[in-house]
């Protein structure tokens, strides 16, 4: 067993149909690890919207009854477009180990967004890990603030 030794605990999971074939095996390996993971609904084989996901696992984000969120849909696009429309969320499609690592420590990002299309059960899991073990480095704090900025004008308009 791989423990987690951060500061991470509590994960909110999502994912759409696109990840039927992968959800359950994501879960294990994350439980495996320790982590608590929150699984924020399925449809099963149905079709699904990707949406309806994405708000339920940025809102648990935002409101700290998560520290961390994943998301999976077909290419992890519509779920980060979806999760950065909740405010304070910042979610960050990752397509390899090093954007991965640097959602975390450049971007603060609280929420990785994958594609179950794009990427094998291995790929994802190994993202996710490095997402998670990686923190955020805080020489980059200005330009998150900058993006908070940007952020409250659009609430104000
Ligand atoms: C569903 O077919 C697909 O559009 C969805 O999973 C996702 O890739 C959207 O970005």
């Amino acid at each position: 067993m791989v423990m987690n030794m951060g500061k991470i605990k509590k994960l909110a999971f999502g994912t759409d149909h696109t990840a039927v074939e992968i959800r359950e095996r994501v879960k294990e390996y994350l439980q495996n690890m320790q982590y608590e993971v929150e699984d924020f609904g399925f449809c099963g084989n149905e079709s699904c919207d990707y949406p309806d996901y994405a708000i339920k696992v940025a809102e648990a984000v935002v409101s700290k009854r998560a520290d961390k969120g994943i998301l999976i849909c077909g290419t992890g696009i519509g779920m980060s477009i979806a999760a950065n429309k909740v405010k304070g969320a910042i979610a960050a499609i990752c397509w390899n180990e090093d954007t991965a690592k640097l959602a975390a420590e450049h971007n603060c990002a609280d929420i990785i967004c994958l594609g179950s299309r794009n990427a094998t059960i291995s790929e994802v899991c190994h993202r996710i890990k490095i997402f998670l073990e990686t923190s955020f480095e805080k020489r980059h704090m200005k330009r998150i603030l900058k993006i908070k900025e940007i952020e409250e004008m659009q609430c104000k308009r």
